[in-house]
């Protein structure tokens, strides 16, 4: 810790605000006692300028263009690892040896089924329910079936709950999707991979045995991995948010669920194919490019743009490279959709108002194209992004409240309402 400090001077007086420094990135103006000295709030509502917290999980330079996780670079990571050792690197922070990794994967594949009791709350939905929303109320329903470790402070009874959460997910997003097109649940089998089990707890019927194609197996494996945290987004501030509270860690990944839903987050790579389809023809993009420019059209183009990286998505370059291999293996080829990507992101990056508001393709931009080709409705594009940032966001929701320090979440604000007034009888109104 260095003493450097910043002053800030307001009416004449001076306040010294400590400069923290990072391992790497931006230096930090410790506000932490502004308001105390100097009676004045700080204003960010975006929290464009702001460090909510302290982490070592992972670090993003938007300039660059540089994912990190525990200081691995996400494109060494998606292209040598696999989402289970990803999950065991963010949760403890080094890689795994080849027995921790065992030992890891036995236990998450042992937790992998659900209560048979949570099937009917799957029941209470209509079919056309969409599965997110079905899934943030199985989640959150998690709480009611697992009292054994619902206590924060206890140290396993935060390991286990990390484990149920990675394992359980995709088991609850099958079902969701299962239950959407009126087919039977399928229970997890202990002899596949995490991606492969998924893979076939969506798409296995009673009627047919079901082989697990690895290509497919290999994508959603890596597309996992790509997903998996992105320091203080908005579905992870939400779940550090409600964890300051001392809220259970199911409550706390069903509020982070509810936040991914947005389409300016997770929602996006739904969003993002759905206006592809609505392009329809490379022909059609200039069209939705000046929609995407009038300022006056609320009209965004969908997996574009980021609030941090001001240079190309490191994911969504490898999710690219992806969906070339994936269609290609799958023998789709000229993907009018992928055209109609490739082509919409060439024009948009020789295009001024992009080029100057440094706006890239993000995560969500390719991402859809291989769900599609996989066999996905567009509906369970986001439920595959909680599957995968479940271990995100339970990393930092541990790494919070393992903090001895930690404090509840309580920002203040710029009040701009009516000041102190006397209530007026109904009569004289
Ligand atoms: C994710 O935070 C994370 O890390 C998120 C995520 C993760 O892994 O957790 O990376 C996942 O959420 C990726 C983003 C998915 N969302 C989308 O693809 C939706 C489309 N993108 C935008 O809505 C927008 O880019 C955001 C929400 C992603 C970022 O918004 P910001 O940082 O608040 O930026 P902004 O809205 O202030 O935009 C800056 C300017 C604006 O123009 P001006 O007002 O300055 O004139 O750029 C424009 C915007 O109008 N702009 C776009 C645009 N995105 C921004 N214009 C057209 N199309 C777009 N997509």
């Amino acid at each position: 810790m260095t003493d450097r400090k910043a002053t800030l001077t307001l009416d004449g007086k001076d306040y010294d605000l400590p400069v923290l420094t990072p391992t790497i990135g931006p230096d930090v103006l410790d506000i932490r006692k502004l308001y105390g000295q100097a009676d004045v709030f700080t204003y960010d509502p975006g929290f464009t300028s702001t460090a909510a917290c302290e982490s070592a999980i992972t670090y993003i330079d938007g300039d660059k263009g540089e994912l990190l996780y525990r200081g691995y670079p996400i494109e060494q990571l998606a292209e040598k690892s696999s989402h289970v050792e990803v999950c065991f690197l963010l949760l403890y922070g080094e890689l795994p040896t080849a027995t921790q990794l065992a030992d890891f994967t036995t236990r998450i594949t042992r937790h992998t089924m659900v209560h048979e009791q949570m099937t009917n709350f799957f029941r209470g939905f209509r079919r056309d329910a969409h599965p997110m929303a079905t899934m943030v109320g199985v989640v959150g329903a998690m709480s009611a079936f697992y009292h054994d470790s619902l206590d924060i402070n206890d140290r396993w009874h935060r390991e286990v709950s990390a484990i149920r959460l990675i394992a359980k997910l995709p088991t609850i997003a099958a079902m969701a999707y299962k239950y959407s097109i009126g087919q039977p649940f399928v229970y997890p089998k202990n002899d596949l991979s995490y991606a492969g089990n998924f893979l076939r707890m969506c798409f296995s019927v009673p009627a047919e045995e079901y082989v697990v194609n690895p290509i497919l197996e290999k994508a959603m494996d890596r597309i996992m991995m790509l997903h998996a945290d992105h320091e203080q987004n908005a579905s992870t501030s939400t779940v550090r948010l409600a964890g300051s509270s001392g809220a259970n860690p199911f409550a706390c990944i069903a509020a982070g669920i509810a936040c991914l839903w947005g389409p300016a987050h997770g929602g996006a790579n739904q969003a993002c194919l759905e206006m592809l389809r609505e392009i329809g023809s490379v022909e059609r993009i200039p069209e939705f490019i000046a929609k995407a420019k009038d300022k006056n059209d609320p009209f965004r183009l969908m997996g574009f743009g980021h609030r941090v990286y001001k240079n190309f998505d490191p994911r969504a370059k490898v999710m690219k490279q992806s969906a070339d291999e994936v269609l290609e293996l799958l023998g789709v080829h000229d993907n009018p959709l992928l055209q109609v990507a490739k082509e919409l992101e060439r024009i948009a990056l020789e295009d001024e108002y992009f080029v100057s508001k440094k706006l890239y393709p993000n995560v969500d931009f390719y991402s859809g194209i291989i769900l599609e080709a996989m066999g996905f409705p567009t509906s369970m594009f986001t439920p595959i992004f909680a599957i995968s940032r479940t271990i995100g966001w339970i990393s930092q929701w541990k790494e919070m409240v393992s903090d001895p320090t930690g404090k509840i979440g309580r920002p203040r604000q710029l009040y701009v309402g009516a000041p102190a007034r006397e209530y007026s009888d109904i009569a004289t109104r």
